[in-house]
């Protein structure tokens, strides 16, 4: 029996509506493509808000001797790397621009004394580069784009899920999808189909994103036919809360330790001991740190002035696989904060400054934890918080491997290798979103409306109804926090092989499990209904990580193999893992990193130079 279904048509869908879908549509829609925009949560819920510390873009204002060849830098060495030159470079020409757009559009940065906008530094990267709105800069920009796509005229269907992609030929001519609240389906017709669906961090049990976070669009891209690349690449933050249990996992953002914030172990009595993150500074970073860290408008004088000729950072600003990797080994060697985590201290700074600088911070740790950050220490441990895999993209469109399909924002892989610095995913969503949401506009404009073809609309709906027709079966809930816990378990920060391949096994359980669960028989309000469907992504999504991360005989960036330590300093990538599915099942093949065009290897050589003749004047090491 054939179920009913409404059907719509654009030019344009974008899937997601956190910082990449909102920005893509906002392009979209001023090109004059019809745009829509269909999201599984509410408006302004996006994990973009969890980026809270700012968005890195060399606008220059808080040291003048940064600039795109810098950023461009300090990407691909914060990539380990791996990361795609081309959109490295294209990230760092483009962010100021993008910034700029921001501020004009209504976004209310942190400014300097002088009136600029206000940058902070973050791991990684070499000047204070983060623009921010004290530590809630995610939530501004998505406030910004928020009002600005409003005027652009963009449909809004929220709490739709999109369970599958419509196909004519080799080509993306649509979506499917149901609504949350009561189990309607809606068959869209459009001419590209961006997908902005965020990250996958759903499936380890201690994560800083919220429930969307189910790898939604990797999941579609991979069923479609779309290959992904890199997905053993997961980036443990690493500080999140790890006390009271109800909170852990939930970011405290960078931007503490870019205060001036120092990480500290514990001694026999459960009290801040050393400062260990100088026994963890890696041969590529070596000279690099300082005790402290340069208060952003001071520094500003002093470089101006020529006091300060050298970049030194305290080494709690390594990049983040650095610092969650040391916090694991300071907890495994038994000098842990109480609550297994470390002791995160900002109190020097004092209270005027941490309320300024940091109110949410504060705020979430007075809440949450019972903690006045302004006069003790936090407890913090990793948190997986990010996927640097994902959908292959093409570095100047974003399309994918699939015509018609675009991916941008986390969803999408190449900006950040192995490893993301901080900040530089707000940038990634505004440089990206806007390539994405132009190109697919360019494209569709060049195609005719696409028919919806029922057979496919009738077998997708068929899928999702399946659960509830099973009459009987597992509670979807406890197949969801068994498979995360595995994850957390076997794909975690440290992995060996043995646990790979017994991660993989789990998984073909969990597989058959979630298809044998039974959420009950409801289409409304049916939270399990939506579970049991989020599984399947997240199973499949599991198996792809999971198996990149067999495959992958090194340990860079987030990518830690205990039976490969290796060394990643200041050795290139080689090689990428490319995943894509095939009659159900999921394939694996390896390929060579495209070497770098000769002007961008001049450009990195520069910056080196750069950095090293300062740190001579200096008389230290950088
Ligand atoms: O720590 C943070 O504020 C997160 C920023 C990011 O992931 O870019």
């Amino acid at each position: 029996m054939s179920e009913d279904f409404t059907s719509h048509e654009y030019d344009v869908i974008v899937i997601g509506a956190g910082g990449a879908g909102l920005r893509a549509a906002i392009e979209s829609a001023r090109s004059g493509a019809k745009t829509a925009i269909i999201t599984k949560s509410l408006l302004g819920k996006a994990h973009t808000v969890m980026a809270e510390g700012g968005c890195a873009a060399a606008l220059q204002n808080a040291d003048p001797r940064d600039g795109w060849k810098v950023h461009f830098h300090d990407t691909m060495k914060g990539s380990k790397w791996l990361a795609n030159w081309r959109m490295a470079e294209f990230h760092a020409k483009e962010a100021p621009d993008r910034v700029r757009e921001l501020e004009q559009w209504g976004a209310v940065f942190d400014r300097t004394t002088k009136n600029l906008i206000n940058q902070r530094n973050f791991g990684g990267h070499t000047f204070p580069r983060l623009a921010h709105v004290g530590d809630a800069t995610g939530l501004e920009l998505i406030r910004t784009l928020q009002e600005r796509g409003i005027h652009e005229g963009i449909d809004m269907f929220t709490e739709y899920t999109v369970r599958h992609l419509l196909k004519e030929g080799d080509r993306v001519t649509g979506c499917v999808a149901y609504t949350r609240v009561d189990g309607d389906f809606h068959a869209f017709s459009a001419k590209s189909v961006i997908l902005a669906t965020g990250g996958i961090t759903r499936c380890w049990s201690v994560c800083s994103g919220s429930w969307e976070y189910t790898g939604d669009g990797h999941a579609l891209a991979l069923w479609a036919g779309a290959e992904l690349r890199d997905m053993e690449f997961v980036q443990f933050h690493p500080t999140g809360m790890v006390w009271p249990p109800s909170v852990r996992g939930i970011l405290v953002t960078e931007g503490v330790r870019g205060e001036g914030g120092r990480l500290f172990n514990s001694d026999e009595n459960g009290k801040p001991h050393e400062r260990f993150m100088f026994n963890y500074v890696p041969e590529m970073f070596q000279g690099d740190h300082a005790e402290t860290i340069e208060e952003s408008d001071q520094w500003v004088e002093e470089v101006v002035s020529g006091k300060i000729a050298t970049v030194r950072r305290p080494p709690e600003l390594l990049t983040r696989d650095v610092v969650s990797k040391a916090i694991n080994s300071e907890v495994k060697a038994g000098r842990g904060s109480p609550h297994g985590g470390a002791f995160l201290d900002i109190s020097h700074r004092g209270e005027e400054a941490i309320l300024a600088k940091l109110p949410s911070m504060h705020h979430q740790f007075k809440e949450l934890a019972g903690v006045d950050i302004s006069k003790e220490p936090m407890e913090v441990g990793p948190t997986a918080h990010y996927v640097m895999g994902g959908v292959i993209v093409d570095a100047e469109t974003q399309e994918t491997t699939i015509s018609g399909l675009y991916a941008c924002g986390e969803v999408a892989s190449g900006l950040h290798g192995a490893n993301r610095l901080g900040g530089n995913s707000l940038s990634d969503l505004i440089v990206f979103g806007k390539r994405a949401g132009e190109h697919a506009a360019k494209q569709a404009a060049d195609f005719a409306q696409p028919s919806i073809d029922d057979s496919q609309v009738q077998a997708a709906i068929k899928e999702m109804i399946a659960p509830l027709e099973r009459g009987e079966g597992e509670n979807p809930g406890l197949i969801y926090d068994a498979m995360r816990d595995m994850m957390q378990e076997k794909v975690g920060i440290i992995r060996v092989k043995d646990e790979l391949e017994s991660a993989l096994e789990d998984l073909k359980e969990f597989s058959q499990r979630e298809k044998n669960c039974f959420p009950g028989t409801s289409r409304k309000y049916n939270s399990g209904w939506h579970q049991a469907l989020d599984l399947k992504n997240m199973v499949d999504i599991s198996i792809v990580a999971t198996l990149a991360a067999l495959t992958r005989e090194e340990s860079r960036g987030g990518h830690t193999r205990d039976d490969f330590p290796g060394h990643e300093d200041e050795y290139w990538g080689k090689t990428l893992n490319i995943c894509w599915m095939e009659k159900g099942e999921i394939k694996i093949r390896q390929e060579p990193v495209e070497k770098m065009r000769d002007d961008l290897q001049d450009a990195i050589k520069e910056v080196k130079a750069m950095i090293a003749e300062r740190a001579a004047e200096q008389g230290g090491g950088n």
